[in-house]
């Protein structure tokens, strides 16, 4: 087929150069900080099952639709949307799917900033050798002193900032693809070490019962709510996110193939975040349910009792960075591309401009774990309601829309041709799922979780 857009940003040198970033975007703090917490909160192995049906059912069309949305648009996500409703004939207010969608990016950066500023500063920690030898008590009050301070938080989330805003800023370049290359598996290597390091601790059994075997008795409604969001903020799905990185990709790669490839790379690594906390969270009788701060107090204890733990610490919570930072360059991404195709600003001012905000509106969530700890709003804290109403609400929302955007609006024939799918019971299998399934499970939790039905 002829090309018939290209983006005014360039577009990835291969398909493996897209896997890799899309991949980047989507293994990060999600994987390894969130997922751990939440399944600890929602009742370990029926939270894990939800989530994996979830992946299957939401996740992967999902991905695979957005990809095609970006391949096809070639520009920042509401005005891809507004280009297909025009080419498809539909109503062009659709645009506002896509711009809610450049909101919820930024929107989640200020806190996913703020917390990846944790792992730059337990790198600092690691290499003072702060973790040698600790307790379960001690790994408590490293963390409690980190986050009771908000200068050091406002320090660490504003490295963080500068170096994201410089990186959009200079254009997703080689350099950043050839990083995330290494660092990636790199990444992986470690976390396989702290899972043999689980094995052996005698707590390895309990996790996987923990995790794999559901008890039915603490399945609730928010927990399929939570799940359903942490599958969406994992993948990075109705962020635009990679509706955008999909603005860059050749038109011969295998959007399907694609799509699968990224959401097993991602959930394999928030599995085996998994397996490798819970085992020292039992081992120190530590609380599956204390919250945002587990893997901040656990890890520690493992690094300070193996050979060589300090040096394993830094690499690890510097790869935790590098995890996070392929992701928060990718939260940027949308609202960047959207303010140099709308209004049309250099790529330095654009990134300049959303990079400020974010920073400022991270005050919010820095406060929330001090000196604003008490200010709540419907029961949560600043940072607690930012991330229920990104993660649980608005993310779910967009890719709601995505679903009923592409399987009931455009035109079957159109999206057959976009996707270059040859085969055709797959492509049958994903239409109907994406039609069918995918949307209404979303409103059917949608409405339960709301207390609607
Ligand atoms: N998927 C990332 C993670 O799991 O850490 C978080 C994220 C990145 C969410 C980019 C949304 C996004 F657009």
């Amino acid at each position: 087929m002829e090309e018939k857009r290209q983006s005014i940003h360039g577009q990835w040198s291969s398909r493996w150069a897209f896997i890799l970033a899309a991949t980047g975007a989507a293994v990060g703090l999600g994987n390894v900080w969130k997922f751990p917490y939440v399944t600890g909160q929602n009742g370990g192995g029926i939270f894990v099952l939800i989530y994996l049906a979830c992946m299957i059912l939401i996740g992967i069309p999902l991905m695979i639709a957005e990809i095609t949305l970006g391949r096809c648009g070639r520009q920042n996500p509401a005005f891809a949307m507004k280009t297909i409703a025009q080419e498809n004939g539909i109503s062009q207010r659709w645009r506002w799917a896509g711009a809610m969608m450049i909101w919820v990016g930024p929107l989640i950066l200020t806190y996913y900033c703020v917390i990846a500023g944790w792992t730059l500063a337990y790198v600092f920690k690691a290499g003072r050798g702060l973790f040698h030898g600790i307790d379960a008590q001690q790994s408590k009050m490293i963390f409690e002193s980190l986050i009771a301070s908000p200068g050091s938080l406002l320090f660490w989330h504003s490295v963080i900032m500068v170096m994201t805003v410089i990186v959009v800023a200079r254009g997703i370049e080689k350099g950043i693809e050839k990083t995330v290359n290494v660092m990636l598996p790199t990444m992986l290597v470690l976390l396989l070490t702290l899972v043999i390091y689980g094995m052996k601790s005698g707590y390895f059994m309990e996790t996987l019962h923990y995790l794999f075997a559901p008890d039915f008795s603490e399945l609730t409604s928010s927990g399929i709510l939570v799940a359903m969001g942490q599958a969406f903020f994992s993948l990075s799905l109705a962020t635009g996110t990679i509706m955008m990185y999909g603005a860059y990709l050749p038109r011969d790669a295998s959007v399907a193939s694609t799509a699968v490839v990224i959401t097993l790379a991602d959930t394999g690594v928030a599995l085996l975040a998994g397996l490798a906390i819970f085992p020292i969270v039992f081992a120190n009788h530590l609380e599956v349910g204390s919250g945002p701060g587990l893997i901040f107090m656990t890890l520690p204890i493992a690094f300070g009792q193996m050979p060589y733990g300090s040096f394993f610490a830094i690499l690890f919570f510097l790869m935790l960075v590098f995890a996070a930072f392929t992701s928060t360059i990718s939260l940027l991404e949308p609202a960047v591309a959207f303010l140099i195709e709308a209004k049309h600003f250099s790529r330095k001012q654009a990134a300049i401009t959303t990079g400020f905000c974010v920073w400022l509106a991270g005050f919010g969530t820095i406060f929330s774990f001090n000196i604003g700890k008490n200010f709540q709003l419907f029961g949560y804290d600043f940072f607690g309601l930012l991330d229920y109403l990104t993660a649980n609400l608005m993310l779910p929302l967009g890719g709601f829309f995505i679903a009923v955007f592409t399987a009931w609006r455009m035109k079957k024939a159109f999206l057959r041709q976009e996707m270059q799918l040859h085969n055709g019971l797959f492509f049958q299998g994903w239409y109907i799922i994406l039609r069918y399934i995918s949307p209404i499970c979303i409103l059917i939790v949608f409405a339960k979780a709301l207390k609607i039905i």
